[in-house]
């Protein structure tokens, strides 16, 4: 037992797939699941042979798996595609006229883009990028706000066997400039600024910064979007708009190699550097082309947003390349959720009549926080599928996402996967599964997953241990940039073979997994060890409380003790009384091992723009050391003085 995590979350309701959605479901029984994972375990060549096929290859592979290099896999050795003809060429004579994207800007303006016309455009920005001495293998930097030109710069550069680097927009110059320098990028695709709760996030001049002294760099694409003065290097800047428009519409797609890189994506380890996830062709879209389609059960008439940012994994594989592959009509919004008011997404999914929604936990927590008033006011019942991805759910949420955005009508597919796995791993299929509040169920096709202890023995159900994942899969990443070590020692040297992703997990009677957050944020309490997203989903089940983090801080008695951050609900008196309360909560939800030793109020926490809780900077501040380390990548400052505040 000593090195398996503690898992004491309980959780017993199930939600069987509603009727009207299964009847209508690509996949409706469990036995057809079975058969198909069964075979996809199997025989993965033969199963991953015949999904392959369905792409449109420009040369035929001449095998599904090479294997014998691991932990460096190499998936359809021999074919040659194109991930943009595979988002578009293909698509042309079937569904030309049929909406590919469908954009929304933060102040209400619409851009309706059909496959036809997306295609010409992505055409004319590849022949840009090519006029600009840009080919393939380059890497090319995009910063960009969530506008049309980010998702057709992906695809330009995809079109061209260019490596597209995105940034996201919401990282400081130093941190663009930190992924150019490594990626060793010739070029950046970019706009004056974006728009972002009604005021200008300015872009330009963060690049303008972040390339001071990088000579290397001899291009700077610029959208026009929010018309703010930018300065104006001759020679190294171009507006993107005035290049297109001269540019022809036509640009037969590069054939690339299944194995060629299509692009770096940048991620945050426990320490160090950010790395650079490789992710190549054939097996990235393969696996992004299938999973789109199974786990949003996609049908023609479908209207699909996934409210992440291009900048990260999910809008890389759910808005762009998995989507488009599937011929979908997607939706992209610039702003954020709340801007001009509180009920925008749903305001949104009223207007354009969305049917399969996407998004993360920390959002629908912020929605529950701002009230269901902001819901109620719009039509959703046009909905007919949720989903989540990004940390775990805690089951008040699911509850709140499920009667509330959903009413009760909705399957909803909590999907597990991270930067490296490409797309998503472990998920519900909706048409098929029984879900669990805050469980996301049972591998994808081909995932072998497991919960195995820390030397490599498969642990018993419900006992907590390290997630595994047992044989390599077509959307797996290929390697960190130019840091072959780390890519051994980070992901395959836990268990030789084995990809470690770094997550506690624990799997139940039925087979389904629970995550249980990032081991590195596993605590340690007098031998027991804990989850820290238990302890935070117990103290969120609390009426008082709108979001919690839990940390551990070194004690001499019990090993690490539990610090908690907790954020009061409107209304709720924080303070001596209330701690003694959530301490007893805590206790009486999980026991008293989990009771939180100290609970400090905040009226916000840490958190990376992408939403993440900063636990590091809240470990060092729980154990009242200096904080170390980079925090380049935290949303907004002011919340980290004030929590130091309390230490003085
Ligand atoms: O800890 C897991 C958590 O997010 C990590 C991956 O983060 P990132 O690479 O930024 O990708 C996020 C979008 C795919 C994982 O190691 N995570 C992601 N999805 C879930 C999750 N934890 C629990 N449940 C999920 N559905």
């Amino acid at each position: 037992m000593s090195d398996a995590i503690e898992s004491v979350l309980h959780e017993d309701r199930t939600f069987p797939p509603p009727p009207a959605f299964q009847a209508q479901a690509r996949l409706s029984s469990l036995e057809e699941y079975e058969r198909l994972y069964e075979q996809s375990i199997q025989d993965p060549e033969t199963f991953w042979d015949g999904i392959a096929k369905e792409l449109p290859w420009i040369e035929p592979y001449q095998r599904v798996l090479d294997w014998s290099q691991a932990p460096r896999a190499q998936w359809f050795t021999g074919g040659k595609l194109n991930a943009s003809a595979v988002c578009l060429d293909q698509h042309l004579e079937s569904r030309g006229d049929q909406t590919a994207i469908l954009w929304e800007g933060e102040p209400g303006d619409v851009v309706r883009l059909t496959y036809r016309e997306l295609h010409a455009q992505v055409c004319r920005f590849a022949n840009v990028l090519r006029e600009r001495g840009i080919k393939r293998g380059d890497r090319v930097a995009i910063y960009m706000p969530m506008i049309p030109e980010l998702a057709m710069a992906v695809l330009a550069c995809a079109r061209i066997g260019a490596v597209h680097s995105v940034v996201f927009a919401g990282f400081s110059a130093q941190a663009l400039a930190d992924r150019i320098d490594d990626g060793g990028c010739t070029a950046v695709i970019t706009a004056d600024g974006g728009w972002r709760r009604g005021k200008v996030l300015p872009l330009k001049p963060a690049v303008d910064e972040a390339l001071v002294g990088r000579e290397g760099v001899h291009t700077v694409l610029v959208a026009r979007r929010t018309e703010n003065e930018i300065d104006w290097i001759e020679g190294r800047d171009v507006w993107l708009g005035e290049a297109l428009q001269a540019a022809s519409a036509e640009c037969a797609p590069e054939p690339m190699d299944a194995e060629d890189l299509l692009f770096l994506l940048y991620t945050s380890g426990s320490t160090g550097k950010p790395k650079g996830i490789m992710h190549t062709t054939g097996g990235y879209m393969v696996g992004t082309y299938l999973t789109t389609r199974y786990v949003f059960d996609l049908r023609d008439d479908d209207v699909y947003w996934c409210t992440a940012d291009v900048g990260w994994i999910t809008g890389h594989s759910y808005i762009v390349y998995g989507p488009l592959a599937n011929g979908a009509r997607v939706v992209m919004y610039e702003g954020a959720p709340n801007a001009p008011h509180p009920g925008r997404f749903w305001e949104l999914c009223e207007k354009h009549g969305v049917t399969v929604f996407y998004t993360a936990p920390t959002a629908i927590r912020a929605f529950m926080k701002w009230g269901d008033e902001h819901v109620e006011r719009y039509d959703l019942s046009k909905l007919r599928l949720l989903g989540t991805v990004g940390e775990p759910i805690n089951p008040e949420a699911w509850i709140w996402y499920h009667r509330t955005i959903g009413g009760e009508r909705c399957p909803i597919v909590d999907t597990w996967w991270q930067t490296e796995t490409g797309g998503i791993m472990l998920t519900p299929l909706p048409g098929v599964t029984t879900t669990k509040p805050g469980s996301c169920t049972r591998p994808f096709f081909g995932v072998d997953a497991a919960v195995l202890s820390e030397s490599g023995t498969e642990l018993e159900a419900n006992q907590g241990g390290l997630l595994a994942i047992r044989r390599p899969w077509p959307s797996m990443l290929r390697g960190i940039w130019g840091d072959e070590q780390r890519f051994r020692e980070t992901y395959w040297s836990q268990w030789p073979g084995i990809y470690f992703p770094g997550d506690g997990a624990r799997r139940d009677a039925d087979g389904y997994f629970w995550i249980m957050g990032r081991v590195d944020d596993v605590i340690n309490v007098s031998g027991h060890r804990l989850s820290t997203m238990e302890v935070e989903s117990a103290l969120v089940s609390h009426e008082s409380v709108v979001e919690a983090a839990v940390v551990g801080r070194p004690d001499d008695l019990t090993g690490q003790a539990i610090v908690a951050f907790v954020t009061p609900a409107a209304g709720a008196q924080a303070g001596d009384a209330l701690a003694a309360e959530l301490a007893g909560h805590v206790a009486t939800e999980i026991g008293k091992l989990a009771r939180p030793a100290e609970i400090r109020f905040t009226d916000a926490l840490p958190k990376t723009r992408s939403g993440k809780i900063m636990r590091r900077l809240l470990r060092d501040i729980a154990a009242g050391v200096e904080i170390v380390g980079d925090t380049s990548t935290i949303e907004d400052y002011s919340v980290l003085a004030k929590l130091r505040g309390y230490d003085d």
